[in-house]
């Protein structure tokens, strides 16, 4: 069956997997280092107000976006914006859901892969007994390979130039074998799958950390502030002080794109699998819920008060300031290791970490899978086939080079600014160009429950403008020294400006390949889809 034609299995096989495409490594491992290093309770009032003045009503749009371009035989965005906006710039300017994804899942299948690895070396006790957090970081950086291990453990081979993570690798490589494999199953026979199995043994293993979480009470009695009430405190208690520090909105819109699948092109591609009479208002708030619920109740009740109650407020922002990665794979270990069964909870923590990246890295693939079988009639075997080995080899520099900061860099652009764009373009496009009567119609068609028509107005008005200001004060407060690479060390710049020529290379493959596809239109494909059209 081509990838255009297939459907999802059931609803609630749909459900989970649009919930499973947004609950990723962005609500437990991203989320806490947000949270923590913007303050707190201080990130938490951008944070919800970005929820439902951003987050919600881009999700309807691009639930309603995808099933519209879904029937009309486009499920990925260059033929969606193509659809609903009569321009000939319109499908290049969806290239951008495209790129994201693509560019996304590069880095994000290898950070996935740690998370496996790192389950099974929970399981099998080999993680620092009694060292603190600077024992752990510096098991972290051998495993990745940014340093030698003095046990050799983790099979590393220093070229001079650069580590080879051995272990590492060979985790990435089954990583995205895995990927691959539930790729080329299909929709309901691969992805739906993972997701009906995945996404509930996820939330069991949250319930179950929370729990132990939850339960720390006070680790160090002769430390009393060092509590998990405290932990809470510091992430439930307002501070509206912060309001005014633009900073901590951008972040807080930053990281509810991000959580969501926002401005990726992945939602959009899940709901072109839908027919015209299925509801999208209900399930896109199913979703947007199912995402918040794990990310502030569990993503928010596991790392933070843990961290908290063990080392205190400020060594935890101090930690989460210092890298993405700290809270989750430096920090919790550590925590672990001081508990009864502690290899267990670690385990638990890493395997759910892995399935929450997994259900989000396939939604990233088939966005590539869709536009190749969609644009170029390609089987899917043949799709997956070419995305594994363009993957494969893009992910090369990310795993030799973590230690230079390549990975961030794509993270910064494709992980958080494009998605600002994209978004800001979806919405804007949706409200003004689409029309918003038409918009709000296509919403509501078959929709299961009747929306607030106040979010008419946002969708209107509040959504469009606020992108507008965010990328505003994005642009006037960060772009100047991000693009100058102000504070980056000499030795760094060459691969950040590899990464960057990387991405631009990839972004104008994505044109070439947009406008080879046109230009083939004419044939008989066109003709196909007319009569799709038509019927
Ligand atoms: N939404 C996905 C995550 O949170 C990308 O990781």
């Amino acid at each position: 069956m081509s990838a255009g034609k297939e459907r999802w299995g059931t609803r609630i096989g749909l459900i989970l997997a649009m919930a499973g495409n947004a609950v990723g490594l962005g609500n437990f491992l991203r989320f806490p280092v947000q949270a923590a290093s913007n303050g707190g309770g201080a990130f938490m009032i951008p944070y919800f107000l970005s929820l439902i003045l951003l987050g919600i009503p881009l999700m309807w749009i691009e639930w309603s976006l995808g099933r519209y371009g879904g029937v009309r035989g486009s499920g990925s965005t260059p033929g969606i914006l193509d659809a609903i906006w009569k321009s000939r710039i319109a499908k290049y300017v969806g290239a951008l859901g495209i790129f994201m994804p693509f560019i996304v899942m590069v880095y994000y299948t290898y950070v996935e892969s740690w998370s496996l690895g790192f389950s099974l070396l929970s399981i099998i006790g080999a993680f620092p007994e009694t060292g603190g957090i600077e024992e752990m970081t510096h098991f972290l950086r051998a495993y990745q390979g940014a340093e030698m291990h003095e046990s050799g453990m983790f099979g590393n081979v220093d070229t001079g130039a650069f580590i080879f993570p051995g272990l590492a690798y060979g985790f990435f490589l089954f990583t995205l074998g895995a990927n691959l494999w539930f790729l080329y199953r299909g929709l309901s026979g691969g992805i739906e799958k993972v997701a009906l199995y995945g996404l509930p043994a996820l939330f069991l293993f949250a319930i179950v950390l929370m729990v132990r979480v939850l339960t720390l009470g006070t680790p160090d009695p002769a430390v009393p502030e060092n509590s998990i009430s405290t932990g809470l405190g510091f992430i439930w208690n307002p501070d509206l002080s912060a309001l005014s520090n633009p900073q901590v909105w951008l972040a807080a819109a930053g990281q509810i794109f991000f959580t969501l699948s926002l401005g990726m092109g992945s939602i959009h591609v899940y709901a072109s699998y839908l027919s015209d009479k299925d509801d999208v208002a209900l399930s896109g708030l199913s979703t947007s819920a199912t995402n918040e619920t794990a990310e502030v109740i569990m993503g928010g009740t596991i790392a933070i008060p843990a961290a908290v109650a063990f080392f205190g407020v400020a060594a935890t922002t101090q930690l989460a300031a210092g890298g993405s990665f700290n809270l989750g794979f430096v920090t919790m270990p550590v925590i672990f290791q001081q508990l009864p069964m502690g290899d267990l909870f670690g385990a638990l923590w890493f395997f759910l970490l892995f399935i929450a990246g997994i259900t989000s890295s396939l939604a990233m693939g088939q966005v590539v899978i869709r536009f190749l079988t969609d644009e170029f009639g390609m089987t899917r075997s043949r799709a997956v086939a070419v995305l594994g080995v363009v993957v494969f080899l893009c992910t090369q520099p990310v795993v030799l080079f973590i230690e230079f900061a390549y990975m961030d860099e794509l993270d910064f652009w494709a992980g958080t600014f494009g998605l600002f764009v994209f978004g800001a373009i979806e919405v804007i496009l949706f409200a003004w160009v689409f029309g918003i009567d038409r918009g709000w119609s296509e919403i509501m068609k078959g929709a299961d429950i009747r929306l607030p028509r106040i979010y008419k107005f946002i969708l209107a008005w509040v959504t469009p403008l606020l992108m507008i200001v965010i990328l505003l004060a994005w642009t006037w407060l960060n772009a100047p020294s991000v693009l100058l690479m102000e504070g980056v060390p000499e030795e760094t710049r060459p691969y950040i400006i590899g990464a960057r020529v990387f991405m631009l290379a990839s972004l104008a493959a994505f044109f070439y390949l947009i406008r080879r596809a046109w230009r083939d239109k004419e044939g008989p494909r066109a003709r196909e889809r007319e009569r799709a059209r038509a019927a």
